[in-house]
C-alpha cells in the first residue's frame, strides 16, 4: 500500500472521519555541493521519492497530537507551553512549533498520524522533512500561503536551537521547494535557486553504506568552527567570498588543516557552478567528474568521509554504467550517491551491492531514486 493510502486509513481507523489534510514532505539526496551551505556557498541537492507523510484534522484546544506507525512514544503538548528540549523524533515538531512562535506566527493545534520511509540517520534529512511536515501542518491549518525560504530558516532554527544540532539550510530549503525531475542549485546566501534539469537518461541511485553518523557530534560542528577559523584568517565573513587565488596568495601562516578545510570549500563552490553547466548542458559524463572529485576533496581535504564511503564511492564509480559517485550529506557514515546510465541501473545496483557486501560482510539498501516536488499539502 502506498504510504498515503496507509496514512489516510489509519488516520480514518482513530479518528472515524477522513483527514482535514494530507501533507507530505520528502526527504532528500545532494548531488553537489559538501559542507558548503554555512559557508554561505551554493549547493545543488534534489528532493527524493521517499517522504514523511502527514494526515491531520484541526484541534480547538491549542494542543499539537500525533503517532508514528513507525515510532513507539507519540506526542501530545500544548502550543502555549512548550517546556524544554527534551529527546525523541517528537522534539522536531516541537522545535519547529517554538520557532514559528519565536517568529511571531499564531498557531492553533492539529492531531494526526505520520508515516515515513526516510532511512534515520542516513544522511536523507529525514529530520528535515518531519520539520517541513509540521510546518506545512501549521500552515494548513490556519490557511496560510507556504512560504519556502521562510519555512526552511524556521525549520533550521528548530534543528540549531531546540534539536541543538548546528545544520546548515541545505536540506529545509530543498524540502521545502523541491520541483519535480530536477535539482536545485540553491544560493544558501540569499537562498535564491535555480531549478536544473536532470541529464536525459541518467538515474540517481543512491547506496545506503549502512554506517551512521549523527551531527550533534563533534565531527560537523568541528568541521564548522575550523570553517569560520579559515574565513578570518583570510579576512572574510564566510569562505564563499574567498577566490581561488587570494587562497593561494593569503595562505601563508595558515594552520594546514584549516587550509585544507578552505580549499575544499573554494573548489566545491567552483564544482557546484561547472556541474549545473554540465546539467544544462545534458552532460553526465562532465557531472561525474565533478561528482568524483568532490569525494575526493571531501576525502583528502575535509575528511568527512569513512572507509565505508570511501569504498562504497571506489566501488560505485569503477562499475560499468556510472557517471560518478561521491558521498552525500554530512558524511561520517550515511550514503553515496552515483549518477548512473538509466538502463544499467538495476544491474549497476546489484553489482555494487554485492560486492560491497563481499568487502564488509554488511548488506547495503539501495534506492534508485526520482526527485519529487518539495513539501505539499497533497489533493485527495
Ligand atoms: C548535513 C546538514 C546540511 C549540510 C550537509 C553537508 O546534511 O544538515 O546542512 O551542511 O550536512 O553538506
Amino acid at each position: 500500500m502506498n504510504l498515503k493510502k496507509l496514512v489516510q486509513q489509519r488516520f480514518e481507523e482513530k479518528f472515524g472521519e477522513q483527514p482535514a489534510f494530507v501533507i507530505r514532505a520528502p526527504g532528500r539526496v545532494n548531488l553537489i555541493g559538501e559542507h558548503t551551505d554555512y559557508n554561505d556557498g551554493f549547493v545543488m541537492p534534489m528532493a527524493i521519492d521517499r517522504a514523511v507523510w502527514l494526515a491531520i484534522r484541526p484541534r480547538e484546544d491549542g494542543r499539537v497530537s500525533a503517532h508514528s506507525l513507525e515510532m513507539d512514544d507519540p506526542i501530545d503538548f500544548e502550543i502555549s507551553n512548550l517546556g524544554k528540549p527534551g529527546q525523541g523524533w517528537g522534539e522536531y515538531v516541537k522545535g519547529v512549533t517554538w520557532a514559528l512562535l519565536e517568529e511571531g506566527f499564531e498557531l492553533s493545534g492539529w492531531e494526526g498520524v505520520l508515516t515515513s520511509d526516510i532511512p534515520v540517520g542516513a544522511g536523507l534529512s529525514s529530520s528535515a522533512a518531519l520539520e517541513m511536515a509540521t510546518a506545512m501542518a501549521f500552515m494548513a491549518i490556519s490557511n496560510t500561503e507556504w512560504n519556502a525560504p521562510q519555512m526552511a530558516r524556521i525549520g533550521q532554527r528548530a534543528e540549531n536551537d531546540w534539536a541543538g544540532a548546528n545544520t546548515g539550510i541545505m536540506d529545509q530549503m530543498i524540502s521545502a521547494s523541491a520541483a519535480q525531475d530536477h535539482a536545485l542549485m540553491i544560493d544558501c546566501r540569499d537562498l535564491s535557486t535555480q531549478l536544473v534539469p536532470l541529464p536525459p537518461k541518467t538515474s540517481i541511485v543512491i547506496l545506503d553504506t549502512m554506517t551512521r553518523h549523527t551531527h550533534t557530534g563533534s565531527g560537523y560542528n568541528d568541521r564548522r568552527n575550523e570553517c569560520e577559523a579559515a574565513a578570518k584568517h583570510f579576512g572574510v565573513e564566510f569562505l564563499r567570498d574567498l577566490d581561488k587565488v587570494t587562497l593561494q596568495k593569503n595562505s601563508i601562516g595558515l594552520d594546514k588543516t584549516l587550509l585544507r578545510r578552505a580549499i575544499h570549500v573554494v573548489s566545491e563552490n567552483d564544482r557546484v557552478i561547472q556541474a549545473m553547466s554540465a546539467m544544462q548542458n545534458q552532460d553526465p559524463h562532465i557531472m561525474g567528474l565533478f561528482m568524483n572529485a568532490s569525494h575526493d576533496s571531501l576525502r583528502d581535504n575535509f575528511e568527512v568521509t569513512n572507509r565505508d564511503l570511501d569504498l562504497m564511492a571506489a566501488l560505485a564509480q569503477e562499475t560499468k554504467g556510472c557517471y560518478g559517485a561521491r558521498m552525500t550529506g554530512g558524511g561520517f557514515g550515511g550514503c553515496v550517491v552515483a549518477l548512473v546510465q538509466e538502463e544499467q541501473a538495476e544491474r549497476f545496483a546489484t553489482e555494487v551491492a554485492a560486492d560491497y557486501f563481499n568487502v564488509t560482510d554488511m548488506q547495503p539498501h539501495i534506492y534508485i531514486c526520482k526527485a519529487t516536488g518539495g513539501t505539499e499539502v497533497v489533493k485527495n
